[in-house]
């Protein structure tokens, strides 16, 4: 909707508004909402999600686990193929709302940038998935949080006791602390009342500044909790991931923002430094190409991890796993995001 307005405003104006138009959708949100499921997958555009398959992916809450489970090989193809799914927004995380059209918001996922929009990645979820509960923002806006960081899903209880499980949330979640005694963190909820995690799977932070500087053997460590996980295009939560899911969510939840595509990593965001062969680096990205002097023509990302050896989220029915690297003819080249 969105985007035909703008197109339609561009016909009758001269060729120099061009540049607004990024500015103009990044400033289109009217509300922000919250995620209210562990995970939201961002859909494309609102017909995208398949009948039966893709409807586990809809609820709130959603059933992650049953529909990865539940696809088969040629249905997560099918995914890519048919560019049905963008991206993923965590519980919890914060989005811009562009615009609501027939049960569905159309999002913006923030803290995930795209030359498409640098406040966050676009996409579409059912509204069911959204809170608009503005006391969970207010906690989120000034409450120390505690992240999900140490393995690659978390329960989170319902009770003090950590008996009843809620909900089985992602490595990067962020919740809003309420109270911190010993192992037992009490963290808010979009939608209100309070939760339970525990500390042998999350850190408290007073704010993303104070997550401690990586080393890349400390992205290296993180990304080995996701060898195994499906492959899931759009994916980017320890549930599944695509392969720039993985290496955007490994530096997120290390508090550093790289871009969320593969190629924009590599060219948009601008931080990375470009790394020569010989003196790859653990916690260094890869980049693969079909045009290997054109970074728009980047398609997969890969860590290196040391010992000629990498970890890809590598495509449809390959769970992440760790390969030898790969100089082949779409080597584009690599860069560095950690800068000391
Ligand atoms: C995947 O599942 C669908 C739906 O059950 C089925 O039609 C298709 O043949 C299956 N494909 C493979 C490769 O097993
Ligand atoms: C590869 O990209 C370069 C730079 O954008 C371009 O000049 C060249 O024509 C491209 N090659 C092919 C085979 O598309």
């Amino acid at each position: 909707m969105i985007n035909i307005i703008f197109a339609l405003a561009l016909v009758n104006h001269v060729v120099t508004a061009l540049p607004s138009i990024v500015l103009e959708r990044a400033t289109a949100a009217k509300q922000v909402g919250y995620i209210s499921v562990s995970v939201a997958t961002l859909w494309t555009t609102s017909s995208k999600p398949r009948p039966l398959v893709d409807a586990p992916a809809l609820t709130n809450p959603a059933d992650i686990d049953g529909w990865l489970s539940s696809m088969n090989v040629s249905q997560y193809l099918d995914l890519t193929d048919k560019s049905r799914t963008q991206t993923q927004a965590l519980y919890g995380a914060q989005v811009g709302i562009i615009s609501e059209q027939d049960g569905w918001y159309e999002i913006e996922a923030i803290g995930q940038p795209t030359p498409k929009d640098p406040i966050g990645y676009p996409g579409w979820v059912p509204t069911a998935q959204v809170s608009l509960d503005s006391s969970y923002g207010k906690l989120q806006s000034k409450n120390p949080f505690a992240a999900i960081n140490k393995v690659a899903t978390a329960p989170l209880y319902r009770d003090a006791l950590m008996k009843e499980k809620y909900l089985e949330i992602s490595y990067d979640t962020r919740l809003p602390v309420i109270a911190h005694i010993g192992r037992l963190i009490q963290v808010a909820v979009p939608g209100g009342g309070s939760a339970y995690l525990s500390a042998n799977h999350a850190t408290v932070y007073g704010s993303v500044s104070n997550i401690p500087y990586p080393t890349g053997n400390d992205l290296v460590k993180a990304g080995k909790l996701f060898l195994g996980r499906p492959y899931l295009w759009g994916g980017a939560s320890g549930f599944a991931f695509d392969c720039s899911g993985l290496t955007h969510t490994l530096y997120d939840a290390h508090g550093i923002t790289i871009a969320r595509d593969a190629g924009s990593q590599a060219d948009f965001t601008g931080h990375g430094t470009n790394v020569a062969r010989s003196d790859l680096q653990a916690g260094d990205l890869m980049y693969y190409a079909s045009n290997i002097t054109s970074s728009s023509s980047i398609y997969h990302v890969t860590m290196y991890i040391g010992n000629n050896e990498m970890i890809e989220a590598h495509g449809a029915g390959i769970p992440v796993k760790i390969s030898p690297v790969r100089f082949g003819d779409d080597y584009w080249g690599a860069q560095r995001f950690l800068t000391h």
